[in-house]
């Protein structure tokens, strides 16, 4: 059948409109489009009437096949951006989360103002927060992972970006040697209760990266203990919807001198920082 770019990306949308809400499809069909085909909305505009090869539309096909069954896009994609550097994900990698953009924001901010010369990275997935501090922080940077998988994709980014970042196998901070310096992390914290209710693409994620046991907290109180009790001057988190309130308290009852909580975009609890 002869069709054009520009009826090409309606019938895309009209396809992921069969299990996707409206403007999440028509979204995605744009992305798809920028990202997967390489065809930007201002080619679009020039060019959308011209016919598109049989080729692009295999491939949206095979793609639309993929995603109908939950597959997240930025797996079948194979990247993600993340402070506008473009990370390699697999199904061994949590794909990054805009609300992570955050917690590298006020590391930043905080390790200035400390004046830390280190950093570590706890539970690093696909490197994007070691990197991304790497980048930008002039800091020494290391990064642990209990995933081996997750670190070769952590150490394959870090190459292509251009990072230096010592990756560490093993739980926490565990294999990480002294002085600690800034201590960031965004570990799992979903209460494995709420595992039902949750939106099916997240079964494709692993789920050593998305849950903690005792409601979500396990990792994050086990991180703040260890955290102190080794000296860190800082140590910040990525935190779920609402645990904010018993995290601070924790980290107090835990011989942090201050702890306060940063809201994300649509004003949920999302990162903790705990101070000495
Ligand atoms: C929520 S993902 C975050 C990945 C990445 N930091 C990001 O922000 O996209 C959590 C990561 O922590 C790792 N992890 C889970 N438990 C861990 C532990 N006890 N020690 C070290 N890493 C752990 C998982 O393998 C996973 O890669």
């Amino acid at each position: 059948m002869v069709q054009t770019y520009r009826q090409l990306r309606l019938d895309l949308s009209a396809a992921l409109a069969e299990f996707l809400d409206p403007s999440e499809a028509h979204a995605e069909s744009i992305r798809w489009f920028e990202e997967g085909l390489n065809l930007s909305r201002s080619w679009m505009a020039a060019h959308g009437g011209e016919l598109a090869p049989g080729s692009a539309r295999r491939q949206v096909s095979a793609w639309v096949r993929r995603r109908k069954t939950g597959e997240p896009w930025a797996y079948i994609l194979g990247w993600c951006l993340f402070r506008d550097r473009r990370f390699q994900v697999t199904r061994d990698t949590l794909i990054p989360r805009p609300e992570t953009d955050l917690l590298v924001e006020a590391a930043l901010e905080v390790g200035k103002r400390l004046r830390v010369e280190r950093c570590v990275d706890v539970g690093t997935g696909s490197g994007i927060i070691a990197v991304s501090l790497a980048l930008e922080s002039g800091w020494q940077v290391s990064a642990t992972d209990l995933s081996p998988g997750a670190l070769v994709v952590a150490r394959r980014n870090a190459a292509d970006l251009g990072a230096r970042v010592a990756f560490l196998e093993g739980n926490l901070l565990d294999p990480v040697p002294d002085p600690l310096g800034l201590v960031v992390a965004n570990l799992p914290y979903v209460d494995p209760a709420d595992e039902p209710t949750l939106q099916r693409e997240l079964a494709f994620e692993p789920a050593s990266a998305l849950f903690a046991p005792d409601r979500g907290l396990a990792l994050s109180v086990a991180l703040l203990t260890t955290a102190r009790v080794r000296q860190a001057p800082a140590c910040l988190l990525e935190i779920g919807a609402g645990q904010g309130g018993e995290l601070c308290r924790r980290a107090l009852g835990l011989g942090w001198g201050k702890a306060l909580v940063h809201q994300d975009f649509v004003g949920h609890d999302r990162i903790l920082v705990a101070l000495v």
